[in-house]
């Protein structure tokens, strides 16, 4: 059991004194605990300075703490190496990186990219770039009805023409975890790299990337307390070394002349010029608090919530859940009835409570759910069963007005 009220006193946002204040949107971005913010202020106030050059006392500390970070990361996620975990921007940038710097130099017009129909747009578009640019085809494993990827044998999407299969190991639509053991030993069945969108995965369940042994695996500082800014990608290290950079600049470099120039080692072949150094220091205070806390708690706290919420808004007839898989993160997607869920989210916002409404980034869902927005709620660790009582008044209260 979390202790949820010495959690919440973490966390400056809910102790402004504005009651109630009901945030059911740590699926978009989290909250942060005030040990990351002075993380981040720490740095600024303290040994401002830029990493990997400054010769004095301040800009060692910088890199020391930055490159421990590395470390932290490794630690967290089980990285057999310390050198293959790549900092960047978010998961997009990191997703952008593997489309780019090996998408271009792998990929031809023989080549099939599978990815699934369950796909965050930062999962999708980086991948039509590349295939436009390479000639290459993109395919889709597609999406069942209870919010499941349909994995069954099928000849039409599997053969030796693909080359990469990528997709989420969480879904941020419907919370579904995929079972991305079998998406990465079909990827090695038929010779294609994996890669996978941790984006929503890693902040609320344990990932051992030892264990996965998938070829490339994303996700972002953000959405697991940490600052905006900062990303992760992790890499098999023959990949990375044989990939071209993503972006040129400094520190990426090992020699430059007029004429030409070679790279850096792996890392930080992949992380040009002034990196979110902030950031990445946020991002390791984010992994202290998470690992003081403990994953698993953390995890069994978001089922725990899952469960209550989908039993008190299964009770509202006027609710459409969507999605209904049995493997599931801490999220809810659903509509009202008579309620754009645009109207439904400034309505529940003048009583406090912040959800999401929209498309989530994942139009191809809505496409096929035959929507163009559903609500969405998600949990984490400072939410309790009182916030979802909150949002469920809220709700009905809502609906009188709109009946
Ligand atoms: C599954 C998934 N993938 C990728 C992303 C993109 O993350 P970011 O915006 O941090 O790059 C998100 C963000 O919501 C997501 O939920």
């Amino acid at each position: 059991m979390l202790d949820v009220q010495s959690i919440r006193k973490n966390f400056p946002i809910f102790n402004r004194g504005k009651n109630p204040f009901v945030y059911l949107d740590s699926a978009s971005t989290s909250q942060k605990p005030q040990s990351v913010i002075d993380a981040v202020s720490t740095y600024y106030n303290s040994y401002a300075a830029n990493i990997h050059r400054a010769l004095y006392t301040i800009g060692e500390k910088a890199t020391d703490k930055y490159e421990g970070v590395r470390k932290k990361v490794k630690i967290f996620l089980n990285v057999p190496d310390t050198h293959t975990v790549i900092f960047t921007g978010s998961t997009t940038e990191s997703l952008n990186l593997i489309a780019y710097a090996w998408g271009q130099k792998n990929l031809n017009a023989d080549s099939e990219i599978l990815l699934s129909e369950m796909e965050h747009h930062s999962n999708i578009v980086p991948w039509q770039l590349v295939a436009e640019k390479t000639q290459s085809s993109l395919q889709f494993i597609p999406l069942t009805d209870d919010g499941t990827l349909d994995l069954e044998p099928n000849d039409s999407l599997y053969s030796k023409r693909t080359k990469l299969i990528s997709v989420c190991h969480q879904s941020n639509v419907f919370g579904t975890v995929n079972p991305i053991d079998s998406v990465i030993a079909t990827a090695k069945e038929w010779g294609a790299i994996s890669v996978i969108d941790g984006a929503q995965a890693v902040p609320h369940m344990k990932v051992d990337i030892a264990k996965l042994d998938c070829d490339f695996y994303a996700f972002s500082g953000h959405k697991m307390l940490g600052p905006t800014g900062v990303g992760v990608l992790i890499g098999r290290t023959d990949l990375l070394e044989e990939m071209d950079p993503f972006m040129g600049g400094g520190e990426m470099i090992d020699k430059v002349t007029l004429e030409k120039s070679t790279w850096n080692k792996v890392p930080w072949k992949f992380e040009a010029g002034t990196p979110n150094i902030a950031q990445v220091i946020g991002l390791g205070a984010a992994l202290d608090y998470i690992q003081s806390v403990g994953i698993d708690k953390i995890h069994n706290h978001d089922v725990d919530l899952l469960n209550y919420g989908l039993d008190i808004l299964s009770q509202n007839k006027d609710i459409t859940l969507f999605g209904n898989t049995q493997n599931r993160g801490a999220v809810i997607p659903f509509n009202v009835k008579n309620i754009h869920p645009h109207d439904l989210a400034k309505f529940l916002d003048t009583d406090g409570i912040c959800i999401r409404a929209g498309h989530h980034c994942a139009q191809p869902i809505m496409n096929h759910l035959g929507v163009t927005a559903t609500a969405r709620v998600s949990f984490y660790l400072y939410n309790t069963k009182s916030d979802i009582d909150v949002l469920a008044e809220s709700i009905e209260k809502t609906a009188r007005i709109f009946a």
